[in-house]
């Protein structure tokens, strides 16, 4: 997932994503893409500010992920927590279609898909609008001259910090050791958060609310994973 990246558009900011579409798409998944999508798609972030609450009024929490992969986590959080509204991003084509599966399946509601870069999606988040942040194995651009490419950058960190409200939740969890250390000395840079962990099982444990992720499992890490969780204060 992190070997070819592609090319950077005019104006775009450096690609944190590597390939965005594979095997092709069943029939049925892309018929979704017609029948369902339209009604879940997320307004475009370039056309302006972006209200969550105006997306599901009464909406009891509004929680991002970013990069949900085939969505099975977003899926099953939209599942336990259905009054709260459910925002992922991905560009990956074939993560949007498996998303919409589960979506329909679940017969989910609260779910708002994003097909493409999750950053202007952030930016046009107004500010303390978010009460959970999810960022799950994101690419770990391991080798340091594709560092740059990590999505973990100042200047998103202290976005993301901008979009919680106080005391709302940031989970970035990765199974690369090095990654696990980049994102930590980021986001304790970042003004507003805070680490919440006291004692090492605090990040070698997986939260109790976690759901394992299809990546997750193919254990393709160094390490096993970690689970960095801050608070906006
Ligand atoms: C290693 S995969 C992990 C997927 C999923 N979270 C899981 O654990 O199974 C990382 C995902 O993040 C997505 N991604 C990378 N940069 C992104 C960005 N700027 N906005 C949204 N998604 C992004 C990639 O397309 C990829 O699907």
């Amino acid at each position: 997932m992190t070997s070819a990246p592609p090319p950077r558009g005019p104006g775009e900011p450096l690609r944190s994503f590597g390939r965005i579409k594979s095997r092709a798409i069943k029939p049925r998944q892309a018929a979704l893409f017609d029948t369902l999508l339209p009604s879940v798609r997320l307004p475009d972030p370039a056309a302006g500010p972006i209200d969550p609450l105006a997306l599901m009024p009464g909406a009891t929490e509004v929680w991002l992920e970013i990069g949900f992969g085939g969505g099975e986590h977003l899926a099953a959080q939209a599942a336990h927590h259905r009054r709260a509204l459910m925002i992922g991003c991905e560009p990956f084509i074939n993560g949007v279609a498996s998303a919409l599966r589960h979506i329909e399946e679940g017969g989910l509601t609260n779910v708002r898909l994003h097909a493409d870069d999750a950053r202007a999606v952030v930016e046009a988040l107004p500010d303390a609008s978010l009460d959970r942040i999810m960022i799950l194995f994101p690419d770990p651009w391991h080798k340091a001259r594709h560092n740059k490419r990590r999505l973990i950058q100042p200047a998103f960190a202290a976005d993301l910090a901008r979009t919680l409200k106080p005391g709302g939740r940031l989970r970035f969890v990765t199974d690369w050791k090095d990654y696990a250390g980049w994102a930590l000395e980021r986001f304790l840079a970042t003004p507003g958060l805070v680490w919440l962990a006291d004692e090492a099982a605090d990040w070698r444990v997986a939260p109790l609310d976690h759901v394992v992720t299809r990546y997750e499992e193919k254990r393709l890490g160094d390490t096993d994973p970690l689970f960095l969780e801050f608070a906006k204060v």
